[in-house]
């Protein structure tokens, strides 16, 4: 299986990046002290797939998601949408900084995929 390895201090805070891994694009997202608050204080209750932030990241400050919108499967659009995080332009599914869907028609959170950080400034993921 093929992993793909980024150095995060290419990614300045408060940026996605979109990555290509197995004909898939990867977002990595640095997030802000704000985002990471915002994200952490969200009740499970709001939520369509229940999630707690902290159980879709490793580091808080990385956020690292397959961007594939779980409705159709386009790309939505980072640091777009009425959550801050991403927003799915084809049918309009807005999802949070943690990458959870809060509004339109998709059913699920952007996938976490498995990944490591075998060092302070690299993840590998895959
Ligand atoms: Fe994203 Fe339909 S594919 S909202």
């Amino acid at each position: 299986m093929s992993k793909i390895e980024i150095k995060l201090s290419d990614i300045p805070e408060g940026k996605n990046m979109t990555f290509k891994w197995r004909g898939k694009p990867l977002f990595v997202r640095h997030r802000t002290e704000k985002e990471i608050a915002t994200e952490a204080a969200v009740s499970l209750t709001e939520l369509r797939d229940p999630q707690h932030d902290k159980d879709r990241v490793i580091n808080p400050t990385w956020v690292i998601v397959l961007g594939v919108c779980t409705h159709l499967g386009c790309v939505p659009i980072a640091n777009a949408g009425e959550y801050g995080g991403y927003y799915c332009p084809c049918h309009g599914s807005h999802y949070d900084a943690s990458g959870r869907i809060r509004k339109g028609p998709a059913p699920l959170n952007l996938e976490v995929p498995y990944y490591e950080f075998p060092d302070e400034d690299t993840v590998i993921v895959g």
